[in-house]
C-alpha cells in the first residue's frame, strides 16, 4: 500500500474508537480501500508483516473477527497463531494477567484479544510489551467492527457526514452499537438508536443520539439502519416478554424498513438472528449490506494490522 501522503497512525495499540480522531479514522478507512483491492486480487499476500508474530486470543466465540484477522495477518505476511481458549489453561483457572505473562514471553509482535470483560483488553494491554487489538470486550467497544461498518457505508453512500443511522435492537448489550455512536458522530453522522426502554442504556442521550422506543418512528427518513443481535447471552433476567413479540415490535421487516428513506441501506455486524431481530426477506433483500460487511472485515483487519505495524521494534 502507498505511504507517501499518508499520516502516521499515532497509536501503539488499538483498544477503542475512543481516543481516536476523525483523522486517525479517516487514515485507516482509506488503508483499508487498499486493501480492499488487494484482497480482490488473484496475489493477495504483502511483505508488512513478514517475521512478525500475530497471536489471536479469543476468550469468546468468534465467526467473523477470528477468521477475518487470521486472514489479514496472513495476508500481510505474518506468522499467526489462533489461540483456543477453550483447550487452554484459563480453563485450570489461569488468570488473565498470567496468560497475558505466559504469551508475552514468546515475543509475539501483535496480539488480538476478544474478552467477555469491558476493559479486560486495556488490562492486558498494560501487561504485554507488544502491540494489542482490541476485538470486543463485554458490552464496551469492538473498534474493528465499527472501522468495518464505517468502511461499508462510505462505499456505498460516498460519505458519511450528514447521514441519518439508526441503529435498532439490544443497545444495552451491545459493544458494537457503542463504538458505532462514537465513530459515526466523529465523522459527522446523525445517530439515531432505537429499541425497547429495557435494552436502552438509562443515560444513553448524553451521548449525543436521538432515542427512540417506536421503531417506526426511529426509522422515518433513515440512510442506514443498523439492526444488532439480541444479545441473550449477555442477559440475567427478562429483558423481552418473547421472542414473537420482540420480532412484532423491533425486529425488521419489509414493512418497517419502508419508513425508512428508499434507498436507505440495511447492515447488521452477525451474526445474525433470523425471524429475531431481521427477517430473511430484508436479510438477503436488496438493500442488505451484510455479505459486503464481511469482505469489509478483512481490509480493516488488513489496514489496523499495517498501521500498528508502523510502532513495532525495527520497523
Ligand atoms: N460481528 C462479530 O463480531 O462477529 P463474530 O462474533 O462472529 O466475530
Amino acid at each position: 500500500m502507498s505511504t507517501a501522503t499518508r499520516p502516521g497512525f499515532p497509536h501503539r495499540h488499538l483498544l477503542g474508537i475512543e481516543g481516536l480522531s476523525p483523522l486517525d479514522i479517516a487514515a485507516l478507512l482509506d488503508r483499508a480501500d487498499e486493501a480492499v483491492e488487494i484482497s480482490r486480487q488473484i496475489e493477495k499476500k504483502r511483505a508488512t508483516l513478514r517475521g512478525r508474530t500475530q497471536i489471536n486470543l479469543f476468550f469468546e466465540p468468534s465467526t467473523r473477527t477470528q477468521s477475518s484477522f487470521e486472514l489479514a495477518g496472513k495476508r500481510l505476511g505474518a506468522d499467526v497463531m489462533n489461540m483456543s481458549v477453550a483447550s487452554s489453561s484459563v480453563k485450570k483457572g489461569e488468570t488473565l494477567i498470567d496468560t497475558a505473562a505466559t504469551l508475552n514471553a514468546m515475543r509475539p509482535d501483535i496480539i488480538v484479544v476478544r474478552h467477555h470483560q469491558a476493559g479486560a483488553v486495556h488490562l492486558l494491554a498494560r501487561k504485554v510489551d507488544c502491540a494489542v487489538v482490541n476485538a470486543g470486550d463485554g458490552a464496551h467497544e469492538h473498534p474493528t467492527q465499527a472501522l468495518l461498518d464505517a468502511l461499508t457505508i462510505r462505499r456505498n453512500k460516498g460519505r458519511i457526514e450528514g447521514l441519518v443511522v439508526a441503529i435498532c435492537g439490544d443497545v444495552l448489550h451491545s459493544r458494537v452499537a457503542r463504538s458505532n455512536i462514537i465513530l459515526l458522530q466523529a465523522l459527522g453522522a446523525r445517530v439515531r438508536v432505537i429499541g425497547p426502554s429495557t435494552l436502552l442504556p438509562p443515560g444513553i442521550e448524553r451521548f449525543g443520539v436521538e432515542v427512540f422506543t417506536d421503531m417506526r418512528a426511529g426509522l422515518k427518513h433513515a440512510d442506514i439502519v443498523m439492526m444488532l443481535r439480541l444479545q441473550r447471552e449477555r442477559m440475567n433476567g427478562s429483558f423481552v416478554p418473547s421472542v414473537k413479540e420482540y420480532f412484532r415490535y423491533f425486529g425488521l421487516d419489509g414493512d418497517k424498513l419502508r419508513e425508512a428513506r428508499p434507498d436507505a441501506l440495511v447492515m447488521h455486524p452477525g451474526p445474525m438472528n433470523r425471524g429475531v431481530e431481521i427477517s430473511s426477506e430484508v436479510a438477503d433483500g436488496a438493500q442488505s449490506l451484510i455479505r459486503e460487511q464481511v469482505e469489509m472485515g478483512v481490509a480493516v483487519r488488513m489496514a489496523v494490522l499495517e498501521a500498528l505495524a508502523t510502532h513495532l521494534p525495527n520497523a
